[in-house]
């Protein structure tokens, strides 16, 4: 069964903008620099399991999410780790410093949901 995020024209280019599915938050990313393409991340990020979306201090660009908390950094598109955990709330650690902050975790990807843009919607693909 396929579920509606929504139309592809309420979702602005390169801001992520939360939706739920199925009582489960994720981010939907628009990208411009590859056409049209739609990115969807499960909003919760695989260090320590918080919010991508709110926090101190994160962000997003050019296809990479940062997370507001540990500033571990992500391509939206494959999910894969670019950084993981180098600092705290946009402020970079020393190198020291960043095997504290990981908390014994290894780097992890985001959880992705595979999703296609029929008829102006964007749907889930099962
Ligand atoms: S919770 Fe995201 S980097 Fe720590």
């Amino acid at each position: 069964m396929t579920t509606s995020l929504g139309r592809l024209e309420d979702f602005p280019i390169d801001k992520p903008t939360s939706v739920k599915v199925d009582g489960t938050s994720y981010l939907v990313v628009r990208r411009s620099a590859d056409g049209d393409q739609v990115c969807v991340v499960r909003d919760k990020c695989p260090h320590a399991g918080l919010s991508l979306s709110s926090g101190p201090r994160g962000g997003y660009a050019d296809g990479v999410l940062t997370c507001p908390w540990h500033n571990s950094q992500f391509d939206v598109c494959t999910g894969e780790n670019l950084d993981w955990a180098p600092g705290f709330a946009g402020i970079r650690a020393p190198g020291w410093s960043r095997k504290l902050i990981a908390m014994g975790k290894s780097p992890a990807g985001l959880t992705l949901l595979e999703v296609e843009v029929r008829d102006g919607e964007i749907v889930t693909v099962d």
